[in-house]
């Protein structure tokens, strides 16, 4: 049988590669997408993004109830917590989502296959299901293989005591004790989930802070807010290894010197993720790697390999879904011979803890290594009359511009629903916009907005709400 030969083929469906699939659908291009796992969605809907959220939302709501709702007059019965019905309800969201995604690639035209894609050669993949072999052939392939967890050498993950986030989203029990080794974006998430579930939680990060990829004011009243909350940390802390004590697990660490041993019944190790090649034979297509491991990129996503292009976590960049599909998109318009283009210095960053936080554009800390003079403003939510209406008082919002022509060269907010507050922020940037653009323009009263609106305004030191 004649091998199917398509114009473009996309291996992995997750947000890079689903995305890129669908556009290059949209512009008329014959299009398949590989998957190894039976549904579609990657990473991001299956066991990262979608299914924390989901667990985050949940974990809060019962978090609340237990904590806030009496201050608001609210008087419940006995709270207890139902685990099942709350995976239930993340299993639900996820599902409802992977369906979506399954229907929508289908509608638009896209060839699906599901099994394990191998380079043959530059121009052709081999895809094998259930002991059974297929071979697809396509002018431009593109590797949207995406990343998984970090195993660290002393702390090998068995799925019980030893975990990452894909274990970490399904407990079966919420843990009494949980060490957490990372204090980054899954590690500070699911962290706080678990804690807020009952558990005694520890993180152990390297670094002297947490969400080190902040500025150091936010950062560290992020860790004052969260230690609030009951999590634990250990910073400028080694992880070591762990020991079995008679009934406890231990995790083992070093921190100045002297050792620490951290009890717990499991330990999620978070401390990043590495791109997937293997299985993925790209030698055989003349695919380099780098020193990560990561597919080697040129220029315009092309790989080393002629008509072989990567995207999404399997490259250099940040592992972000939108980052991913940003660069499905552009890639997919340059294959249609248009002017693709991923703007790399406006890409949004999100913690979703409680309170979340949320970045834009450079740190302050960034600015000063690159010698750019900035001016900065900032503004506390606790000065805004939506936040305190929404009991929601912590955290500030933080605006950098250039000093000298006063455009916005980064913001960074901690603070309710900063996930959501940033997008404002990511289009004044987007446009190249100053602080003055931010300042002047005209956001709905009462909201958490005016807070970035009053940042802006500082930057000139003419706040109105705060001194
Ligand atoms: P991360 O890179 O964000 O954070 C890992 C942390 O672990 C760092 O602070 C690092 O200093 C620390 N670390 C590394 N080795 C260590 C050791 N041996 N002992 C103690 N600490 C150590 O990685 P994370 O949280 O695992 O996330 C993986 C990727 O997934 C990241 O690129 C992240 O941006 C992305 N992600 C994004 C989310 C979001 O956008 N909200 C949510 C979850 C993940």
């Amino acid at each position: 049988m004649a091998e199917e030969s398509f114009d473009v083929i996309v291996i992995g469906a997750g947000p890079g590669g689903y995305v890129c699939a669908i556009r290059c659908a949209q512009l008329g291009l014959k299009t398949a997408l590989i998957e190894k796992s039976k549904t579609l969605g990657g990473t991001c809907l299956n066991v990262g993004c979608i299914p924390s959220k989901a667990l985050l939302r949940s974990s809060e709501f019962y978090h609340q109830t237990l904590h806030a709702a009496a201050s608001h007059g609210i008087k419940t019965g006995k709270t207890s917590l139902d685990l099942p019905a709350m995976m239930k309800k993340k299993d639900e969201v996820v599902g409802t989502l992977v369906k979506g995604v399954k229907t929508l690639v289908s509608k638009k035209g896209v060839t699906v296959f599901h099994g394990n894609a191998a380079f043959a050669d530059a121009s052709s993949v081999e895809i094998e299901a259930d002991g059974k072999k297929q071979t697809v052939s396509g002018k431009n392939i593109v590797i949207a293989t995406g990343s998984s967890p970090v195993e660290l050498p002393f702390l090998k993950f068995d799925g019980k005591t030893v975990v990452n986030s894909d274990h970490a989203i399904a407990f079966d029990q919420v843990p009494k004790k949980l060490a957490v080794v990372g204090a980054g974006a899954i590690g500070l998430e699911l962290g706080s989930v678990w804690s807020r579930l009952g558990s005694e939680v520890t993180v152990v990060e390297f670094l002297p802070r947490v969400a080190a990829t902040f500025d150091a004011d936010i950062s560290k009243l992020l860790e004052r807010l969260l230690k609030k909350q009951g999590l634990s940390f250990e910073l400028g802390t080694k992880v070591t290894g762990m020991k079995k004590d008679k009934k406890t697990t231990l995790l083992t660490a070093e921190k100045d010197g002297k050792e620490l041993t951290i009890p717990a019944d499991i330990i999620l190790v978070a401390v990043g993720r590495a791109p997937n090649t293997e299985g993925l034979n790209p030698k055989a297509a003349g695919v380099e790697t780098d020193e990560k491991g990561r597919v080697r990129t040129i220029g315009g996503f092309r790989t080393t390999a002629k008509g072989v292009f990567a995207i999404g976590d399997v490259i250099a960049g940040p592992m972000l879904a939108h980052k991913a599909e940003e660069e499905g998109v552009a890639l997919a318009e340059l294959l249609a011979g248009k002017a693709g283009h991923v703007n790399y210095d406006v890409i949004p960053n999100v913690i979703y803890t409680e309170p979340e936080v949320a970045s834009v554009g450079i740190t302050e800390s960034e600015a000063k290594e690159r010698n750019i003079e900035t001016r900065v403003g900032k503004f506390p939510f606790a000065a805004n009359g939506r936040a305190l209406a929404n009991d929601a008082p912590d955290g500030m919002v933080k605006v950098i511009a250039d000093a000298e022509t006063d455009r916005l060269l980064g913001v960074q907010i901690l603070g309710q629903n900063a996930s959501e507050l940033i997008a404002a922020a990511v289009s004044h940037m987007e446009y190249g916009g100053s602080a003055e653009d931010l300042a002047r323009t005209i956001h709905a009263h009462p909201t958490l907005s005016e807070a970035l609106k009053e940042a802006a305004l500082a930057v000139d030191k003419r706040a109105i709400h705060s001194l």
